[in-house]
């Protein structure tokens, strides 16, 4: 059986951690012949881990398209701000692409990297995980089946759980609109990918509401430090005492983030010096911890959309109301419930529990990203064409948050155009 050859591009979390054992699992599908990632430690962990020769690892992507294309496939797992620009030169290159999200934190960029995919005639997709989940395909499939009818109205909750707010949106990389974009946008279109696929037409309109409400200095107790380790005296009664997250026995994500020593003492002076042992509400924080959405789609669906920081677990909840019937789901029970307007009956369909992590989205995305490449096809479930209504949804929602204004999406990707 033919074997796809793959370089990673930023050997962080999702790369490394994500991604990158899909071809541990499955040697004879996907094997990795390169890395580029400007992090010592980070590059030579990856490198030592999937037997990448000295040459063929860079420092970063830049050093990597110097090279002649290296391998088949390319990950692109770089931060936020650094997806668009080598996604191009990816394509100049000819390679497969697998591009996290957001696609761009500038909306006419997504549009103009959409338009550029579309003449491509190699596998490009975007890391939109929840819909290789079984649960949301699944719900999807309920839909399509015609078991609720015409959707009528979808309400979606995403409930982040506190520890990944704190983490990752208060302490952690995503914290900062200037190194990272709003939670809308870099966090949120998976949501709102979700919610646009359900409904089956283009957004027609957009209102947004929300902001920073907690995580600020003003909210500090008193005389907290910087740091939580500076001798806090609020240590005992504040859920989010540095040393409760990242000093305990278990050393998987979160606290294999913090660095690479994974030692105690090594984890000790990571949370001393580094931006994880900050006090909650003196980190220069200023993404949302709060944000409603409300939509309008052109075949007349309504959704609601909210974004909680404060959950106790990973609850994606929703509600699609249709003419014959509703769906309630739930993410964290994995399982949902569609109800017949018909009959009155019942039908409780719960999802067999994925072995991966994250009801079994990035590895069904590589192997759906594998078998793509193996078979010469584009990729169509992620495509960059079918991601970019999230994204477009998504900057028109920031834009109303922040202008107190109802924006026609269309209009507004006009003006994007212009
Ligand atoms: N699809 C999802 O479900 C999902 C979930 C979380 C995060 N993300 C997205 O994934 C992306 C990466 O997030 P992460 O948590 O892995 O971040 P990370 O910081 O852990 O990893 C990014 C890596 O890119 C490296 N890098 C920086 N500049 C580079 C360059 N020029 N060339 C190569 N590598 C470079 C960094 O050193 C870092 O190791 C973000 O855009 C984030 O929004 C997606």
């Amino acid at each position: 059986m033919k074997k796809a050859t793959a370089v990673l591009a930023g050997a962080g979390d999702r790369g490394a951690q994500c991604y990158a054992p899909y071809a541990k699992e499955n040697p004879w599908k996907l094997g990795f012949i390169g890395v580029a990632e400007p992090d010592r430690a980070k590059r030579e962990a990856f490198a030592t881990e999937y037997g990448i020769a000295p040459g063929r690892c860079f420092n970063g992507f830049d050093e990597l398209f110097e090279q002649p294309r290296l391998a088949e496939a390319l990950l692109l797992c770089t931060g936020d701000r650094l997806h668009a620009a080598p996604a191009r030169r990816a394509m100049e290159k000819g390679y497969h692409i697998l591009l996290e999200k957001p696609m761009s934190t500038d909306a006419a960029e997504c549009l103009e990297l959409a338009e550029a995919a579309k003449g491509y005639d190699k596998t490009f997709i975007l890391c939109f995980v929840l819909r290789y989940t079984e649960f949301f395909s699944s719900i999807k499939a309920a839909i399509d089946s015609g078991a609720i009818g015409a959707v009528n109205a979808i309400l979606h909750l995403e409930n982040i759980p506190l520890i990944d707010q704190v983490h990752a949106f208060t302490r952690g990389v995503f914290s900062e609109t200037a190194s990272a974009c709003p939670i809308i946008i870099g966090h949120c279109c998976h949501d709102l990918d979700i919610i646009s696929w359900y409904a089956g037409a283009k957004c027609a309109r957009v209102a947004s509401f929300g902001g920073l409400t907690h995580f600020r200095s003003e909210n500090a107790p008193p005389g907290a430090p910087e740091r939580c380790l500076d001798g806090c005296a609020h240590s005992g009664d504040c859920p989010y005492y540095a040393p409760n997250y990242y000093l305990t026995e278990d050393i998987g994500w979160p606290t294999s983030t913090i660095g690479t020593d994974m030692s105690f003492e090594g984890r000790l002076e990571a949370l001393r010096t580094g931006p994880y042992g900050r006090c909650v509400y003196r980190c220069g924080n200023d993404v949302a911890d709060n944000q409603t959405v409300i939509m309008e789609f052109e075949n007349g669906v309504t959704a609601t959309f909210a974004l909680y920081p404060f959950a106790s677990a990973n609850a994606r909840t929703m509600k699609i109301m249709g003419t014959k019937g509703e769906i309630r789901a739930n993410m964290a029970s994995n399982e949902f419930e569609i109800y017949s307007h018909l009959t009155g009956s019942r039908q409780l369909v719960k999802i067999k529990p994925s072995r991966y992590k994250y009801g079994g989205g990035d590895h069904g995305i590589m192997q759906y990203f594998t078998d793509c490449v193996l078979n010469g096809a584009r990729g169509s479930l992620t495509s960059m064409e079918s991601s970019l209504e999230s994204h477009l949804i998504a900057f028109a929602a920031e834009k109303s948050r922040l202008e107190g204004v109802c924006v026609d999406v269309r209009d507004y990707v006009k003006s994007l155009t212009r």
